[in-house]
């Protein structure tokens, strides 16, 4: 049977023409790639942006090399580590400098192997950085700006206790983003979700927008006037009278590049990372933060595991957003008032990520 996502194509109508070529995400960003806590001494493969890559913690900080050893293309992230702040390729034995992926020693060819140090054997590195509870990878081909331009700034705070998921689902990031993104779905299929079952939920918003924050990087979404139960003509009335709903605060929702979304709570946030993957697949990247005293931060710890994690990110995000996202199929696509959120975002997107600065023109003698 075929995939139902193989094309993996954004509809493409002229206004968002880098965000439609973006199958394999906006370069030049860092991007979340795993769990600080997931990360030890022993290497751990992960494709980021098509790219293989492999990360290694080596005396309390995180490296990344390209996954791949030059001499016969294994990956690097089956290989040993031999000494100290190095990789050694389980093949042959190559020896890499995890700082910059320079080949220092070809075991199997005596120490004093004569293609040691050569520029053709060198292997990519990354930068990398740890904030918040995850390990960063750059993927670009400018230099790479500092994290704290990439990092939502709160994540950045003293004091912030961030809870982390991560997991790989299928479809492109676009699809993930795109979900988050989208004003109308939360009121309808997240409707009888256990984590909102309790909360006031509108039915709809009228003059939904998307606008962009004071520093530039957010786009937020807003709405006029939000109804809670009405009458479709003749069809009757829904939802009806849910007298079981009587909590509930405002949230407010946010989204930035390269494919962040935010849901503000009163006392916490949720932030939603949707790293490419590949063309069919993305890592959803979930951080719970708040900013707790001392005191709180048991609380929030509990609070997080015994309601945030199995409601919020199990049930809502992966049980029902996830399934969505799983199965859809565009192109052709029919958008309605709503979607402004999408389009918009698709647009803003498109405008405003970050260009690969083009190679200077080499002129012939
Ligand atoms: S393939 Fe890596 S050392 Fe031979």
């Amino acid at each position: 049977m075929e995939d139902r996502q193989s094309a993996s194509k954004i509809v493409v109508t002229g206004q968002w023409p880098e965000y439609a070529e973006a199958h394999l995400g906006f370069r030049n960003y860092w991007y979340p790639a795993m769990a600080s806590s997931s990360l030890g001494k022993r290497p751990q493969a992960v494709k980021l942006l098509g790219e293989d890559v492999v990360l290694v913690r080596d005396n309390g900080r995180a490296y990344a090399l390209n996954d791949r050893c030059p001499h016969r293309g294994v990956p690097l992230s089956m290989g040993r580590r031999q000494f100290p702040g190095t990789i050694s390729c389980a093949y042959h034995g190559w020896t890499y400098d995890l700082k910059d992926g320079n080949l220092v020693a070809a075991l199997t060819d005596g120490p004093d192997s004569p293609i040691c140090g050569k520029r053709s054997v060198r292997i990519a590195a990354y930068p990398v950085e740890e904030r918040a509870g995850l390990i960063w990878v750059y993927i670009g081909d400018a230099p790479a700006p500092p994290i704290e331009e990439d990092v939502p700034e709160e994540l950045l705070k003293a004091g912030t206790v961030p809870m982390v998921m991560v997991e790989t689902r299928k479809g492109n990031w676009r699809y993930g983003m795109e979900n988050a993104v989208d004003e109308a779905h939360a009121k309808y299929l997240h409707r009888r979700t256990p984590f909102y079952f309790f909360s006031k939920f509108p039915v709809y918003s009228t003059d939904v927008r998307m606008e962009v924050a004071e520093d530039g990087k957010w786009l937020v979404r807003t709405g006029k006037q939000v109804f809670d139960s009405q009458t479709y003509g003749e069809l009757g009335s829904w939802p009806g009278r849910e007298w079981w709903r009587v909590g509930g605060g405002v949230s407010t929702f946010a989204a930035r590049l390269p494919a962040i979304f935010r849901i503000s709570h009163k006392t916490w946030s949720d932030y939603q990372f949707f790293v490419p993957v590949d063309e069919h697949h993305h890592l959803a990247v979930m951080v719970s933060a708040k900013w707790p005293s001392r005191l709180g931060k048991a609380w929030w710890k509990l609070y997080y595991h015994a309601y945030v994690r199995p409601f919020h990110h199990i049930m809502l995000n992966r049980w029902e957003d996830d399934r969505m996202v799983s199965m859809m199929s565009i192109p052709p696509e029919k958008l309605f008032r709503p979607d402004i959120s999408v389009t918009t975002w698709r647009k803003w997107s498109s405008e405003t990520a970050r260009r690969t600065p083009e190679a200077p023109a080499t002129s012939k003698p």
